[in-house]
């Protein structure tokens, strides 16, 4: 088969050997994957794979199931499905455990479902099982613009969670207002943190899922409320900060860090059946939507992944073989 291979500092769409599914797994003929953050970290070298998967990049996919591995009883071949990946899905077929597979959300399409897995479950899995958020609790969700920020945004409106998002730009606010973020904040202007702190309030905010990590955690604690959970998810802004630990314990917060990737199949299966009970209605219903930046082949992967780094996209660049 054909894949994406990284071969120094270029992209290259080449042959390697196709995955053969093995006991549990299914094989997925690719139609789409989407674009990650974690995938130009992945190609500079600076995050490897969990043991056992794929080098090949590419942390989600849709398509149709090409071949069925021993034990696996719940697809037929030929069905159309998306999937959450360890790696690999940026080639023409794909092995992933069947746990991690499921049919496409009701009146959705391949190309729109591709952009859903990857995003949608980490901020599922992080607002709502990691910092367990209940009805009327308020969010911050950094880089709100982005692929897990216009997902999470999304879910705070269907879940009855006021949301504030911080991005860089007008346009960007805009397009997080139209979701439903209750309010936007530029973090390239002067006052970023007071203007999110007016917003918070003296009470604070209650969950705030942050990929910023260090040059945000001192603000972030600051705007976090009694009882208040900040879930790290990423570190765009750094890997080191220091904690001020009194005000952390006297007003009982909880810093939470969180990765999907490295999880067990157990834990990824279980992320993709609560998004199938609690999602896939609202995908049908039209109250959740993928937000989809831009459409490229996938041998056009290096400028989609410098599309990404330019920071000025709204939600998902997918790549596509059809
Ligand atoms: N832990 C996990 O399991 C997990 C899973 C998926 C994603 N993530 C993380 O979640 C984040 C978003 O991923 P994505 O693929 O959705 O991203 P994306 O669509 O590429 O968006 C990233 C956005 O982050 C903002 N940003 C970039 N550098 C920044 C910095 N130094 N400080 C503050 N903001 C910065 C930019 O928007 P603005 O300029 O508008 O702020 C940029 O457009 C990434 O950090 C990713 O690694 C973690």
């Amino acid at each position: 088969m054909k894949a994406i291979v990284i071969d120094g500092d270029a992209l290259r769409w080449d042959d390697v050997a196709t995955p053969e599914p093995g006991v549990g797994e299914v094989r997925i003929r690719v139609r789409a994957t989407a674009v990650n953050r974690a995938d130009l970290v992945q190609r500079a070298g600076a995050y490897a794979p969990p043991p056992g998967a794929s080098p090949i990049l590419g942390l989600e996919c849709a398509g149709e199931i090409d071949a069925l591995g021993p034990e696996v009883a719940d697809f037929a071949l030929g069905e159309e499905v998306c999937a959450l990946l360890a790696g690999g899905g940026y080639a023409e077929y794909v092995v992933v455990p069947a746990g991690q597979v499921r049919r496409l959300p009701p009146g959705l399409t391949v190309m729109e479902a591709a952009a859903i897995p990857e995003v949608f479950a980490t901020a599922y899995l992080n607002l709502y099982l990691e910092a367990k958020a209940t009805v009327g609790e308020r969010f911050l969700i950094h880089a709100g613009a982005s692929g897990v920020g216009t997902a999470a945004i999304q879910l705070g409106k269907l879940f009855s969670n006021p949301v504030a998002v911080s991005l860089s730009g007008e346009s960007k606010a805009q397009r997080c207002l139209a979701l439903g973020a209750e309010a936007a904040f530029d973090r390239s202007q002067d006052g970023f943190w007071e203007a999110v702190g007016g917003w918070t309030g003296a009470a604070g905010v209650d969950v705030i899922l942050d990929p910023v990590g260090g040059a945000y955690l001192e603000h972030n604690m600051k705007v976090l409320a009694l009882d208040g959970r900040l879930v790290i998810i990423g570190l765009m802004g750094g890997a080191q900060a220091s904690l001020a630990l009194g005000p952390m314990m006297v007003k009982r917060q909880r810093v939470i860090g969180s990765t999907l990737r490295a999880r067990s199949v157990a834990a990824k299966a279980a992320v993709m059946d609560a998004l199938e009970q609690r999602l896939w209605p609202a995908f049908g219903s039209g109250a959740l939507t993928p937000i989809v930046e831009a459409t490229l082949p996938m041998a056009e992967a290096d400028a989609a992944h410098r599309l990404l780094a330019s920071n000025e996209t709204v939600g998902k660049i997918l790549l596509t073989l059809e």
